[in-house]
C-alpha cells in the first residue's frame, strides 16, 4: 500500500513512524513533512490540493490520512474524493464542528448532547443581556479558528462584555470573531478522547491528557501543548461508557441526519463534572502531542486502521491497544511560544542504554534538516515518548531521552502527568 500523509509536525511524524514499520507500506509520502519525515518516506512541496491530488493519482497512492485542521476546513477531503481517491478526514461539511464554535453548539444542542449551557450571537445587547444572566467567571469563545486563542476567560461580568466588544468589532480576531459564544463556566477536570470514525462505527482510544501550559504546575502562557500523558487513571468504565453513549454515537448519528457524515478523527474535549461528562468542543483531527502518545500504543497496523476507517469498514476491525503507558514531553525551542528562535542544532547522544533503546523514541515536530544534521526551527521542536508499564515508569524513561537531547535554548515542562501520579 502506498500512502500519503498530510501535515509536517510531531502528529504526522508518529502517524508515519508507524507506518514505517507497518509491512503492508510500500512507499510512505509526506506533504509538506518536516526535516526530519524524509527519513522515514519522501517529503513532496506541493501545496496547491488539487495538484496534491493529481499527484496522488499519478503515484498510486492508496490512501491519504490528513493530520492539521486547516487543510480539512478547506475541504481537501472533498477534492480528493472527487478523484476517487481514498482520504481518511472528514469533508469540508463536517470540518464545520471544529471550523465554527458555532456550528458545533448548535449541533450540540439540537441533538441533546451535553455541553455548557450558552448563546451564540453577533448582537452586542444580546450578549451583554446573557451576561447580565450568568455569575462569574464567564466564558467568552470567538466562532472561528483562532490557532487555540480565541476563548476568554473573564473573571467578571465587565471583562466579558469586553471581550464581546472587541470580538464582535473585528478588532481582536477579524471575521473569525464576528460571532460570538458566551458560555456559563464549567468547574471540573479535562479530558482529551478522540474516536477515529467512518461515519456511522468509530473506535474510541484510550483517554489521555494533554498540558497545555508553558511552566510547570500549569503556570505560564497557554501553548500548543507541552506534554501528555495516556491512557489516564482518571477515566473509569463507566465514565467511557458515558461519553459513547451520551457524546460520540449522537454525533455520530446526528452527522448522518445533518447528510454530513463523520469521517475521521473526533477529537472530544470533555470538562468532567461532578463525574458527568460535558462536551467543551469538537476538533477534527488528532491533538498533537496526543498522536504521538496513542500511537505507540496501538497494536493494529496502523495503515488497516486507517485504510478501514476511510473505506467504511471499521465494522469488520478489531483493534487492540497495547495495555502499557505512554508519556511524552515537548522540547520547545527558547522564545516559544512568544516568537521564533534561531535555527540549533540537534544532537542525540548514542543511546546506549537497552532500556532507552526499546522503549523511548523520538517523534521529531518543528526541525528541518541540512547536510544529515537536524535543527530546531520551529516552536516546538520534538517529542521524547516513553513507553512502560507504569505511567511512572513510562514518563521515567521519557525523561531519561530528554536528557541525551541537546540544543540550544531548549525547554521543557519537568512535571508531565503530574495528576496521574
Ligand atoms: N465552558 C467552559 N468552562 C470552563 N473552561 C472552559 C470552557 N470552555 C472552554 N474552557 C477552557 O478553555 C480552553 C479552550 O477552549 P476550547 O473550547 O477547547 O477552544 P479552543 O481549543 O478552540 O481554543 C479549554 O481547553 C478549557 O480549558
Ligand atoms: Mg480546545
Amino acid at each position: 500500500m502506498n500512502i500519503m500523509v498530510l501535515g509536517s509536525g510531531g502528529r504526522e511524524y508518529s502517524i508515519g513512524r508507524m507506518l514505517d514499520k507497518d509491512e503492508a507500506v510500500d512507499k510512505l509520502y509526506f506533504a509538506p513533512g518536516n526535516g526530519a519525515t524524509s527519513r522515514l518516506g519522501e517529503n513532496i512541496e506541493i501545496k496547491d490540493y488539487n495538484e496534491l491530488a493529481q499527484f496522488a493519482v499519478d503515484n498510486e497512492i492508496d490512501l491519504t490520512i490528513v493530520g492539521p485542521e486547516a487543510p480539512l476546513v478547506d475541504g481537501v477531503v472533498d477534492i480528493f474524493k472527487a478523484k476517487g481517491l481514498n482520504i481518511f478526514g472528514p469533508s469540508k461539511e463536517a470540518a464545520r464542528l471544529e471550523g465554527s464554535k458555532v456550528y458545533m453548539k448548535n449541533f450540540l444542542a439540537k441533538y441533546n448532547i451535553p455541553t455548557a449551557a450558552y448563546i451564540e450571537t453577533d448582537h452586542i445587547e444580546t450578549a451583554f443581556k446573557f451576561i447580565d444572566t450568568l455569575t462569574a467567571p464567564i466564558v467568552v469563545k470567538a466562532d472561528g479558528l483562532c490557532g487555540g486563542k480565541g476563548v476568554i476567560i473573564a473573571a467578571s461580568k465587565d471583562e466579558a462584555k469586553k471581550a464581546v466588544s472587541q470580538m464582535l468589532s473585528g478588532k481582536s480576531f477579524g471575521d473569525a470573531g464576528k460571532n460570538v459564544i458566551v458560555e456559563e463556566f464549567l468547574d471540573g477536570y479535562e479530558l482529551s478522547m478522540f474516536a477515529i470514525c467512518d461515519g456511522k462505527d468509530y473506535i474510541l482510544l484510550p483517554a489521555a491528557q494533554d498540558h497545555k501550559r508553558l511552566l510547570d504546575a500549569d503556570k505560564g502562557p497557554n501553548t500548543g501543548g507541552m506534554g501528555a500523558y495516556a491512557p489516564t487513571p482518571l477515566v473509569d468504565e463507566e465514565l467511557y461508557q458515558k461519553v459513547k453513549d451520551r457524546i460520540i454515537r449522537p454525533t455520530l448519528d446526528g452527522m448522518q441526519s445533518e447528510n454530513a457524515p463523520f469521517e475521521g478523527v473526533l477529537f472530544i474535549g470533555i470538562m468532567v463534572v461532578d463525574n458527568e461528562p460535558i462536551t467543551l468542543e469538537f476538533n477534527v483531527r488528532f491533538g498533537d502531542p496526543e498522536c504521538e502518545i496513542l500511537m505507540p500504543l496501538m497494536l493494529t497496523p496502523a495503515s488497516e486502521l486507517f485504510y478501514k476507517a476511510a473505506t467504511k469498514q471499521l465494522d469488520t476491525l478489531h483493534v487492540s491497544f497495547s495495555n502499557q503507558y505512554a508519556v511524552g514531553v515537548v522540547m520547545a525551542s527558547e522564545n516559544y511560544p512568544y516568537k521564533s528562535s534561531k535555527p540549533a542544532e540537534i544532537v542525540v547522544d548514542d543511546i546506549v542504554h537497552d532500556e532507552i533503546e526499546q522503549n523511548a523514541h523520538i517523534s521529531y515536530a518543528g526541525v528541518s534538516e541540512e547536510d544529515g544534521v537536524l535543527y530546531a526551527t520551529g516552536g516546538r521542536v520534538l517529542v521524547c515518548v516513553g513507553v512502560g508499564d507504569s505511567i511512572k515508569q513510562a514518563r521515567d524513561r521519557a525523561y531519561m531521552l530528554c536528557g541525551q537531547v541537546h540544543f540550544s535554548g531548549k525547554k521543557l515542562r519537568t512535571d508531565i502527568a503530574y495528576q496521574a501520579l
